[in-house]
């Protein structure tokens, strides 16, 4: 008879048999910033906070002190800055340029990764402009878009980005950024680009962390349907040919079979983004003492990493590696 059980027998042998181990070099911290000088907790994320340039600073190098190799930086901008054509996304001496400059010289080895797209600078709250398309409707206009995250892009590497990552979906971005990086001398600067990012619902959270929300209309012309994983294959490949050094799927762990795909699809590194809304679940049911918090984030990292993702975004990324030092 077969007995699967025998390889379930002892710690021992369970150990030596596991398919998939989690380290903390999987693991990626996005981290929120402002300029204002203090560190607050963000009402929509508890347990996440938005920190003043060097809170940031500090609260990067204790991830990196963890084993957490890389950061990503999301701003949140003043109301006033804020316009139709997200101009404030390519300032050199912006809040994203500064966090980075000051991440990058205080801990150099960290890997430093910047999101593309003007959601956090265009006061119509979507990760492109907004104007009249081809066929006469109000939508977001992809190839006037792509050229301003070419420069947000070139903006970020200047400031000493080691990745950039587009996460506004316009078809094209990723061979424009490259074309623009490139031609500005920032060959070795890498694109992790979103490339199956779905319209989800589970960004609530973040929105509300950088009261980024769209002001009218949804993104669901040009983020995917969460309904499509063909589609997903698609804009892998698209996105490989293009020229990006890393793909990601978005969100992670109502998505593994989207990570599965991509996984098979390219020869590139995959990375998943286990988001606000996934963090949030986890950490209210934990708070309302529902869930054993530490035991349902790791198995919801194990798998999002079985699932084939070499990479996992996720909020509880130092949390986890903390947790993971104890472990071992
Ligand atoms: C926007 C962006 C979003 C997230 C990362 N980059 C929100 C959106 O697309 O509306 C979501 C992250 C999260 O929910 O944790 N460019």
């Amino acid at each position: 008879m077969q007995r699967p059980r025998r390889n379930r027998r002892t710690a021992a042998i369970r150990g030596m048999i596991r398919e998939t181990v989690l380290t903390p070099s999987d693991l990626v911290l996005p981290m929120f910033v402002h300029e204002e000088p203090e560190d607050v907790e963000i009402a929509s994320m508890p347990g996440v906070t938005r920190w003043s340039v060097d809170g940031l600073v500090a609260a990067a190098g204790e991830a990196r002190a963890l084993g957490v190799p890389a950061v990503v930086v999301f701003p949140k901008i003043a109301e006033n800055l804020k316009t139709p054509d997200a101009a404030e996304c390519a300032n050199d001496d912006g809040l994203v340029p500064r966090a980075v400059r000051a991440i990058k010289s205080a801990h150099p080895e960290l890997c430093v990764i910047t999101d593309v797209a003007l959601d956090p600078y265009n006061s119509d709250g979507h990760d492109g402009v907004v104007g009249t398309g081809p066929d006469g409707r109000t939508d977001v206009l992809n190839d006037a878009t792509v050229e301003i995250l070419c420069r947000q892009a070139r903006c970020h590497a200047r400031a000493g980005a080691d990745i950039v990552a587009p996460s506004d979906m316009m078809d094209g971005r990723v061979a424009a950024i490259r074309s623009a990086l490139d031609a500005e001398g920032h060959t070795h600067v890498s694109i992790l680009s979103y490339a199956a990012k779905y319209a989800s619902a589970f960004y609530g959270p973040f929105r509300g962390a950088l009261d980024s929300a769209p002001k009218a209309g949804d993104k669901a012309t040009y983020q995917m349907d969460p309904a499509n994983a063909r589609e997903a294959v698609r804009e892998c490949l698209l996105d490989a040919a293009e020229g990006a050094d890393m793909l990601m799927v978005k969100p992670a762990g109502m998505y593994l079979d989207v990570i599965g795909r991509a996984r098979a699809a390219t020869t590139l590194p995959v990375a998943a983004y286990q988001v606000s809304g996934e963090y949030l679940m986890m950490k209210s049911a934990a708070a309302g003492g529902w869930l054993d918090e530490r035991r349902c984030v790791m198995e919801s990292l194990i798998a999002i990493k079985r699932a084939g993702s070499d990479m996992i975004l996720t909020y509880y990324a130092a949390q986890a590696a903390r947790w993971l030092a104890e472990e071992s």
